[in-house]
């Protein structure tokens, strides 16, 4: 007998992605640098029931409007700048990108600060395509929800977020080469701990300035070739000042993630934590993507007892310091700003639905 229903229901499917914090290697993924950052044990899980219409209908914990969108969107900013609620924008996007065969409903339920710098949009992208049918090729997947990002924000962000957040592995960190996109894991030792404060400042800036930084690579590029794999001394001879800074950081950026990587190898601490703070100073002072109110956490940080080393992590212009410290060195409570231990967790995954 037919279905009486006007959309009959599939089985619910669901993902969960985790966020990420980036230890080390901040603005060298679009130069085809290194990295080293983590996924996180805070993330985000999508819930989502197959149907036989052709709209996308999901419910957040964040927002009290739901997204409901067409799955035949197009890809394309100026027609997803349209769509409301914000949020809203990723969904389309990544329906755009991976175009599920069917709509559907569903929830959308996040553990993740969102705008603080944690990846929470890459983190509900991947989750997204998981359930909206993507195979789950961690190269594939991430590059995918990298175009979502770039149509949904038009920002021109690297492939970082998605990639870790799609790729990690428990207890690890992930050494990512951007030139070829191979990776490698980094066991976190057990005598570390990785602690995220929040600086309190909203990250206002960071759309404009992070595609201007972009575009001073790309100039510095354009003599040097790709900066991730410029000698140092070669970065230092380019006459513009700026461009000079810009390729310095990069450069110098790349060196600390492998001494970073092997003083975590070699369980050295004290070692891993004085390369970040070089690597905040570099950001700070020629990268140019710090603010007072990283500068003086990352200070105040530092100066408490057992705390290894900190810097601000990811695109700076304010959200968050990543602090690496002996266990339970830091009292959370006292900070007086929202903070998170973080553990290195596993990539994106279907979870079963009970
Ligand atoms: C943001 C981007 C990444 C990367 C970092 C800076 O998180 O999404 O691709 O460029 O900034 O390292």
């Amino acid at each position: 007998m037919a279905d009486p229903a006007p959309h009959r229901r599939a089985a619910p499917v669901r993902a969960h992605s985790p966020g990420r914090v980036n230890l080390i290697g901040d603005h060298t993924d679009y130069n085809e640098g290194v990295a080293l950052p983590m996924a996180v044990d805070l993330g985000t899980t999508v819930t989502f029931t197959p149907d036989e219409g052709t709209r996308l209908v999901l419910r957040s914990s964040q927002d009290p409007e739901p997204a409901d969108v067409d799955i035949h969107m197009s890809l394309d900013s100026r027609v997803l700048e349209a769509v409301e609620p914000r949020w809203a924008r990723y969904v389309a996007a990544v329906a755009s990108a991976v175009r599920p065969a069917s709509g559907g409903s569903g929830t959308v339920v996040t553990t993740l600060p969102i705008g603080a710098g944690l990846s929470s949009s890459a983190a509900l992208e991947v989750a997204l395509a998981l359930v909206f049918g993507h195979d789950a090729d961690p190269v594939s997947l991430a590059r995918t929800c990298q175009r979502a990002e770039h149509a949904a924000t038009g920002v021109p962000t690297g492939i970082m977020d998605q990639l870790v957040v799609s790729a990690a592995q428990e207890n690890c960190a992930l050494l990512i080469d951007f030139a070829d996109l191979s990776m490698q894991t980094v066991e976190v030792p057990a005598g570390a701990e990785v602690v995220v404060v929040h600086s309190g400042e909203s990250r206002a800036l960071a759309h404009s300035a992070y595609a201007q930084r972009r575009a001073e690579c790309e100039a510095a590029a354009h003599r040097l070739g790709p900066l991730g794999r410029v000698d140092p001394a070669v970065a230092v001879a380019i006459p513009d000042p700026v461009l000079r800074r810009r390729a310095r950081h990069v450069v110098t950026e790349c060196e600390r993630v492998h001494w970073f990587t092997a003083a975590l190898r070699a369980g050295d601490l004290a070692e891993a934590g004085r390369v970040m703070a070089a690597s905040h100073h570099s950001l700070a002072h020629d990268f140019e993507v710090s603010t007072p109110g990283l500068d003086s956490l990352v200070e105040r940080l530092m100066g408490f007892p057992g705390v290894f080393g900190a810097r601000l992590t990811g695109a700076g212009f304010g959200g968050c310091v990543v602090a690496l410290t002996e266990p339970t060195a830091l009292d959370l409570d006292l900070l007086g700003t929202p903070a998170w231990r973080v553990r290195a967790s596993r990539g994106a995954h279907l979870v079963a639905v009970a």
